[in-house]
């Protein structure tokens, strides 16, 4: 049987981080350092420089995870990447990746919608590939330039968000790695997180920002990560005692210490990288799995718990043997 390891992780942040007050000063918003980290927990966030876009971003996090995995980009022979702030409305990011990383060898490069569940269902999708045999090794990325969408004078959203990239390289191996994923979409609830906007006839249409429902979207957002956390350990027959690291989507502390909770985990097993980077949509899980790797936290053999939920509504999880 083929299985699917993760052999290597890379993530990149734009530019040096911007402060609560900072942002506050810049956008002359009516808000204070203390209302973002009581109600949030961010306390700094990275925002790409003008002219630096998903791809760019990408392509840093990318080099680090390919030379985290020990390959060359034309080892890949499949390329996905998670992003709602592509570089253009196509090609696809996942296109002028591969080119920009140098791969030359005819992989299949795509890009994945899903918001901030971004890079759990290009995770999934990319296991599916390796574990039927068609694919050897791929490339995930999830990367985000939000700071383009975002309403500047919108206080309940603009200080949430921030720009990044991370990636991790999934490769065949005899031994199991990925050992349950799962995603899921209800898209009826369309309307409390979107960019309802779009580009008709030369002009945008609609509202090009993000607009969002900040309390129906935490209110969903606890409920199915508590459920797609016990579906995948179901399906893997764990249970959450077994959890080594929680690694999920970095919205908000309160969301992520509500999803510990309710698992039973210590807050001392979620990785939380909020406080620094803000919310950086598909970005966030693997910015977060890279810190964590890299500072030592996470080892080799650990079991991992990703998870993440986003517009849509889209949800997922995947369990993992690192
Ligand atoms: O990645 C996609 C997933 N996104 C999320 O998971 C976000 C989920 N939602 C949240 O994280 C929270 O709902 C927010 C952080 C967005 C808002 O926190 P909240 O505790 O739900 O606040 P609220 O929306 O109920 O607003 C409370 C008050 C309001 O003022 P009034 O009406 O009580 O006078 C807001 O206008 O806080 C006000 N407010 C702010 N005040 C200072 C909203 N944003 C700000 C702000 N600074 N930046």
């Amino acid at each position: 049987m083929i299985h699917t390891r993760v052999s290597g992780t890379g993530s990149y942040l734009p530019g040096e981080p911007i402060g609560n007050t900072e942002l506050i000063e810049r956008y002359k918003l009516d808000s204070s350092d203390d209302w973002i980290i009581e109600r949030t927990g961010i306390r700094t966030r990275h925002l790409a420089p003008a002219g630096v876009a998903s791809s760019d971003l990408a392509l840093e996090a990318s080099r680090r995870a390919l030379q985290a995995a020990g390959c060359e980009a034309n080892d890949l022979d499949l390329i996905i990447v998670a992003t709602s702030t592509p570089d253009y409305i196509f090609p696809s990011t996942a296109a002028l990746l591969q080119h920009k990383l140098g791969n030359d060898n005819g992989a299949a490069a795509f890009d994945v919608q899903a918001v901030c569940s971004g890079f759990v269902y290009a995770m999934t999708i990319a296991e599916k590939f390796i574990r039927s045999g068609s694919h050897k090794r791929a490339l995930v990325v999830g990367a985000e330039v939000f700071s383009r969408i975002l309403d500047w004078s919108d206080r309940g959203t603009c200080v949430l968000f921030g720009d990044g990239a991370g990636a991790v390289v999934l490769e065949a191996a005899n031994e199991p790695g990925i050992l349950a994923s799962a995603f899921h979409a209800d898209g009826s609830h369309h309307g409390i997180l979107s960019v309802p906007g779009q580009v008709c006839g030369g002009t945008v249409t609609g509202d090009p920002f993000l607009r969002m429902d900040g309390q129906a979207v935490f209110k969903f957002a606890v409920r199915v990560l508590a459920e797609v956390a016990h579906e995948v350990l179901d399906a893997a027959g764990m249970t959450t005692s077994q959890v080594d690291w929680l690694i999920p989507h970095q919205a908000n502390v309160r969301i992520l210490q509500s999803t510990a909770r309710k698992l039973h985990l210590a807050p001392e097993n979620c990785v939380v990288t909020v406080a620094e980077h803000g919310n950086t949509s598909a970005a966030s899980i693997p910015l977060a799995f890279d810190e964590a790797v890299r500072d030592g936290r996470i080892k080799r053999g650990q079991h991992l718990l990703l998870e993440g939920v986003g517009g849509g509504f889209t949800w997922g999880a995947a369990l993992l043997k690192f």
